[in-house]
């Protein structure tokens, strides 16, 4: 059993999902701010629901999850059959891995729990892959503490910071990919203000994001997506701080949506863009951005506000909720094994080999 690091750091207090007496317990997203509640998981079908319905969400956090709902199904699968899980849990796997589609995350912890299968543990699978989940977990927030520092490091003292969707301890293992930054650059007085887009449709921002900085006592504003072009033209942030759902061979970058047209804005005005993931969201099968899935999701999350219907009956919405930002308006991406500056597809192939 690995004993997940200690919370010790600053401004490092939150986790999403956890592994609690056998159960797989998540902070249910989808009410927060509202309400805090946590709901558990004994099976992999109901937590892979909870993937599709953003119970939990964030790349890294998806991947975490999967990698304990893969030992929720080595337990069923190895009860009913002990002769037969290895062959049995391979349809749970597939279930899993197609959960959502963007983040490549979720299928990076499938294929590193099923390539434990496969390669034959047989005296207690479910103690073996619970290791492998809890080494997942714990080396995603340290992924995310070095990040932090060297995305921090980047940073003017005194400078003003503009964040997309939730990419704190909610979206990951712990602490964050760009919120991790934020965190730690706070604490080093790298960042003096720190503006949160609300994120439409889901708000991300305007719920999670809002809640992690009031629970760290890390004094933020919020503002309409539309308002970040007249912030930077303010001169107001120096830098965007985003994370990833997947990032390309060429160092294109699939992330929440209207997370292309900030940095469309912040180039523009001469503000810095920086993309913060750990290397298991860096995809180097995908050539470009042009190959990375975009989920499409329910007209509904478009059309309502709060569970309050907007829009005429009868009226239709389009709902892509990531897109993707070409690697040539990205001035730095941070992973757990440095920073890529003006990325391409050599320093990217670079960076993960080294
Ligand atoms: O649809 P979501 O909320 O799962 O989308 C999350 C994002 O786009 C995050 O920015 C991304 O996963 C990075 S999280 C560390």
């Amino acid at each position: 059993m690995i004993a997940l690091e200690l919370k010790e750091i600053p401004y490092d207090r939150i986790r999403a999902v956890e592994w609690e007496n056998g159960r797989l317990k998540l902070i249910d997203q989808r009410v927060l701010p509202g309400k805090f509640e946590h709901l558990y998981f004994d099976h992999l079908p109901e937590s892979a629901r909870a993937i599709t319905d953003m119970v939990v969400r964030g790349a890294p956090a998806i991947g975490v999850t999967a990698a304990y709902a893969v030992v929720l199904a080595a337990r069923d699968r190895y009860a009913a059959n002990p002769n037969n899980w290895r062959d049995a849990i391979q349809a749970d796997l597939t279930l899993l891995a197609e959960a959502r589609p963007t983040a490549v995350n979720l299928r990076w912890a499938v294929e590193k729990m099923r390539g434990l299968i496969s390669a034959g543990i047989s005296d207690d699978p479910v103690a073996r892959l619970l290791e492998a989940a809890q080494r997942i977990h714990a080396e995603d927030i340290a992924a995310n503490h070095r990040m932090g520092q060297l995305g921090a490091n980047l940073i003017e003292p005194g400078s003003g910071v503009l964040t997309h969707c939730n990419t704190g301890a909610l979206a990951t293992g712990g602490y964050g990919t760009a919120l991790g930054v934020v965190r730690a650059g706070y604490a080093a007085k790298r960042i003096k203000d720190v503006y949160a887009d609300e994120t439409r449709p889901w708000l991300q921002g305007a719920r999670l994001t809002a809640w992690e900085l009031v629970q760290e006592g890390i004094p933020a504003t919020l503002i309409a997506d539309s308002a970040a072009p007249h912030l930077m033209k303010l001169g107001k942030v120096a830098w965007v701080i985003v994370g990833a759902d997947r990032i390309a061979a060429n160092g294109d970058t699939a992330n929440k949506i209207g997370t292309y047209m900030t940095a469309v804005a912040a180039r523009y005005h001469g503000v810095k863009f920086m993309v913060v993931a750990p290397t298991s969201t860096v995809d180097l099968a995908t050539h470009d951005g042009s190959a990375i899935p975009i989920e499409t999701r329910a007209e509904a999350e478009v059309l309502n506000f709060g569970g309050t219907r907007t829009s005429p009956e009868g009226f239709r919405a389009w709902n892509p909720a990531f897109d993707i930002t070409p690697a040539t308006l990205i001035d730095a991406i941070v992973t757990e094994k440095g920073v890529v500056l003006n990325p391409t597809r050599e320093k990217m192939v670079a960076m993960m080999s080294s």
